[in-house]
């Protein structure tokens, strides 16, 4: 995305695959705009005289106007005046570009010198994230021409000394947002591609381009370490797992995270399989590890002064003859024993070993954990944000706090002890189910809680945000969603 701020009086004519856009708070008429043809600017107070254009948040009226100074004008409705922040204009954003597509608007003029509260920066975000489409797979249809994008947005400013600050954070903000769709690109290819050796693949291209270093650990080294628990996930497919290790360094940084994503390529649920109604959404269960590499791949252009270890920990779960059993018996990289009465909660069998490993091996001062854990976690909190759980408060808030400035709105789950105990086995140490259905969030967490030992740490469920978000104008609905790229770079920073 091309972006320019300028003042009202350096403008060049945008012609007409140019759309002016000037934002409306609620009933606010006239259009404030510095630009605007009072013609059109009439058209509009007689639209709204008769609520055709209100101004109501994610209210769009296109208006075209060939020859003008933009081939059509966009009144972008902001809602109340005071209630509008971040995710008002990312969303609307994402209404927008339903009429940008319609109309093969390729550019835009974004008239903001009237607004200088407005977030444009998430204006931008809203509109790359709406601009993906999942289309590598089909056919172009005969005679229709591939669908216009905006590639370029030119920002009106009151004031010249503004200007460079507003295109910085706009740069900024495509460029997360660009960061965000690499990680939907990877959820949303199919698990007959989007494979364990294909997610390392992605992991060491990162590292090519960066100096980002990436390991990847194969079936015997791993078998070497012990991570049996992960490797007992892995016996039922003949795509082999992978441990993919991608650290950032930066020379002058004083702490060192570690961000883990559950790299589940396909989860058919293994000897204890799920339904088939739905099953083929499991290609989605590596969406935790998508995150946390693209999150990685942002990072690694923004360059903070923070040292990042990522890791993944990526597996199939299927149903091979070789397959982990009920109630088989696997001793995890840090020595615990771990009952398996479930497979279908594999999730978080390859998390403990892959951050028992990290923890021991990095000692990073945190740790965090992404991944589509449990269907509980939709079933408590749906669709509209994930659970995060944790042993220490200070990160669990700022994760929260980095998670409402980005739109990856995160809810706090209790973590008592008592959690704890309640997954310990019969026969061994530990068991990867609670007794029941009961918190089936919380008892994931509380498994979790045994490899991550005293290092600070947070877990996100995101198995109801990170695919099939619904009523999201800059999400698809039948897409990944990205979630957790955003949050993560957010925090990040901030920690810089
Ligand atoms: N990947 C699933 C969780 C999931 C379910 C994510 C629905 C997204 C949508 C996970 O591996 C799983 O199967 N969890 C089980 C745990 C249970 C066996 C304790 C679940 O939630 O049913
Ligand atoms: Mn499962
Ligand atoms: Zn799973």
């Amino acid at each position: 995305m091309e972006i320019k701020a300028v003042v009202s009086g350096k403008l060049k004519k945008g012609g007409d695959d140019a759309c002016l856009v000037v934002p409306v708070y609620e009933k606010e008429f006239p259009l404030q705009s510095a630009v605007l043809d009072p013609a059109h600017a009439a058209v509009f107070k007689a639209l709204a005289a008769r609520d055709a254009v209100t101004g109501k948040a994610q209210a769009t009226y296109y208006l075209p106007t060939p020859g003008a100074l933009c081939g059509g004008v966009l009144a972008l409705g902001l809602g109340k005046r005071g209630a509008c922040d971040a995710e008002t204009l990312r969303r609307a954003a994402g209404k927008a570009v339903r009429h940008f597509a319609r109309h093969r608007v390729t550019k835009l003029i974004f008239d903001a010198s009237a607004f200088p509260e407005v977030p444009v920066d998430a204006f931008v975000e809203g509109l790359v994230l709406a601009q993906y489409d999942f289309d590598v797979y089909r056919k172009q249809p005969e005679g229709k021409s591939v669908p216009a994008k905006v590639g370029a947005v030119t920002i009106i400013v009151p004031d010249a000394k503004k200007a460079g600050n507003l295109e910085r954070q706009c740069g900024l903000a495509a460029l997360i947002a660009t960061g965000v769709n690499g990680a939907r690109q990877l959820a949303n290819t199919a698990a007959n591609e989007m494979t364990p050796a294909a997610l390392a693949r992605f992991a060491q291209g990162i590292a090519e381009q960066s100096d980002c270093t990436c390991t990847v650990l194969d079936e015997k080294k791993m078998a070497k370490l012990g991570m049996n628990a992960l490797l007992g996930v892995a016996r039922g497919a003949d795509n082999a797992p992978k441990l993919i290790l991608l650290e950032y360094r930066h020379p002058k940084a004083t702490k060192t995270v570690a961000v883990a994503g559950k790299g589940v390529c396909f989860d058919s649920g293994g000897i204890s399989i799920k339904p088939a109604q739905n099953m083929h959404e499991m290609k989605f269960d590596m969406c935790g590890a998508a995150a946390v590499l693209c999150a990685m791949m942002t990072i690694a252009w923004l360059r903070p002064k923070v040292n990042v270890i990522a890791v993944v920990p990526a597996v199939e779960n299927k149903t091979g003859s070789k397959a982990q059993t009920p109630g088989d018996i696997v001793r995890a990289y840090n020595g615990k024993t771990i009952e398996v009465h479930n497979t279908d909660a594999e999730g978080r069998l390859i998390l403990a070993d892959a951050m028992a490993y990290t923890v021991d091996k990095y000692k990073p001062d945190t740790i965090v954990d992404l991944a589509t854990l449990t269907g509980a976690c939709v079933v408590a909190l749906g669709h509209c944000c994930a659970g995060i759980l944790g042993n220490d408060d200070a990160v669990i808030d700022g994760l929260i706090r980095a998670g409402e400035a980005t739109g990856d709105r995160l809810w706090k789950l209790p973590l008592w002890d008592d959690y704890k105990k309640q997954m310990e086995g019969t026969h061994a140490d530990l068991c990867n189910i609670g007794s029941g259905r009961d918190a089936g969030t919380i008892t994931a967490a509380a498994f979790l809680q045994h490899f991550v030992g005293d290092t600070p740490w947070a877990h996100l469920d995101i198995a109801g945000v990170a695919y099939g978000v619904k009523g999201v104008p800059h999400l698809n609905p039948k897409h990944a969603t990205g979630f957790g790229v955003r949050l993560l770079v957010k925090w990040i920073m901030g920690l810089a």
